[in-house]
């Protein structure tokens, strides 16, 4: 990265000091991440944003829906900022409050809301989060859904899972046993979710029409081609892919778990990685003992999260250097509140 940026994001952030706190997602950019305080997958960074009340600002480098969880874990006084606000995830806007109000109030005109528990991943608005909130549901990542979902089944008959099909039903079907046939999927731009009450009422996981276009990518041909172009390779793959990828693969977990596999991997293995490619670089740097490859031919960044790079995140030091607090992402009190109430209940997973 170019040297006059980096040293100006050094200057900066010394100029900031303990003021200052850096959070960067796994997925950033190599440039962005080296002035990062700490590193984590969504869940890890929502819990060390919590973890700094002494910082003043919280420069999130990351995607909208992170650094609104942030706001939200972190005290009134203290400031989040996202260096760059085009920063959004597609994923998170396939499901919007209207769309899932309305599939609410159809589940309430069934007779099913008071058994239904609601889960928002992760990977949502703070609108949404706030929804799951005050109807008594939880957050879930990546590396807790499990949990998160055994604890609404001891609540409820059925979740609702939004807004990543994938992840749900992933999960549903290889964590705890139900069947594809347990799972529909509702589709907000059809009327009703284009499912009857009967599917409905007989559903014990309904998924939101989501997924991420990132791991979306990735196929069942993708696994096949790198099994017959690399004897012996391991498919690792994140829960966000498609089901009949993740039932390909030899492993399957969040980005922290990607991370701790590799790390625990014996020299000359070989490890085709289907995740976002910042991390899969990132890992085959950092382990040239070991084989590591994409597990798609064709180079495939998320595009948001790449749109933090240094040229941003050094405007924001260096406005905040000279008193001025730029791309600060707040959220209003009411939805907050709700929202407070499923992130702490995802905290709080057993
Ligand atoms: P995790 O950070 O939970 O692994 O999620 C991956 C992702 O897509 C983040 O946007
Ligand atoms: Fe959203 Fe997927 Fe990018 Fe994560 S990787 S921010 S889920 S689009």
């Amino acid at each position: 990265s170019d040297p006059d940026l980096v040293a100006r994001a050094a200057a900066a952030k010394a100029a900031l000091g303990d003021r200052l706190f850096i959070l960067g997602h796994h997925y950033q950019r190599d440039e962005v991440i080296q002035f990062a305080d700490v590193t984590g997958d969504s869940f890890k960074l929502a819990k060390d944003a919590a973890a700094r009340p002494q910082a003043e600002y919280i420069v999130f480098c990351g995607v909208h829906f992170m650094a609104e969880s942030a706001d939200i874990l972190t005290a009134p006084e203290q400031k989040v900022i996202l260096p760059d606000l085009a920063a959004g995830c597609s994923m998170a806007d396939m499901a919007v409050l209207g769309q899932v109000e309305t599939a609410w109030e159809r589940l309430a005109s069934l007779g099913l809301a008071d058994t239904t528990v609601p889960i928002t991943y992760m990977n949502s608005s703070a609108d949404i989060k706030g929804f799951v909130g005050r109807h008594g549901g939880t957050v879930c990542t990546s590396s807790n859904a499990e949990r998160a979902l055994k604890w609404a089944f001891e609540r409820g008959e059925r979740v609702i899972f939004l807004p990543d099909q994938h992840l749900g039903r992933n999960t549903a079907v290889l964590e705890l046993g139900l069947s594809l046939d347990d799972c529909v999927l509702y589709d907000p731009h059809k009327p009703g979710g284009g499912l009857t009450g009967e599917q409905l009422a007989n559903a014990k996981m309904i998924l939101w029409r989501g997924h991420c276009s990132v791991h979306g990518r990735f196929t069942l041909d993708s696994v096949k081609e790198v099994r017959e172009r690399v004897p012996g390779v391991n498919v690792l793959v994140h829960p966000e892919c498609r089901h009949d990828v993740v039932l390909a693969a030899d492993f399957v977990g969040s980005t922290e778990y990607i991370i701790r596999t590799i790390e625990a991997a014996p020299a000359g293995s070989k490890w085709a990685i289907g995740t976002e490619l910042n991390l899969v670089r990132r890992l085959g740097n950092a382990h040239p003992d070991k084989q590591i490859m994409f597990l798609d031919r064709t180079v495939c960044y998320c595009s948001t999260m790449n749109r933090i790079d240094l040229p941003h995140l050094v405007w924001a030091l260096e406005e905040l250097v000279a008193g001025r607090v730029v791309n600060e992402i707040t959220v209003d009190a009411d939805t907050a509140h709700h929202a407070k109430a499923a992130l702490a209940q995802m905290l709080a997973l057993p």
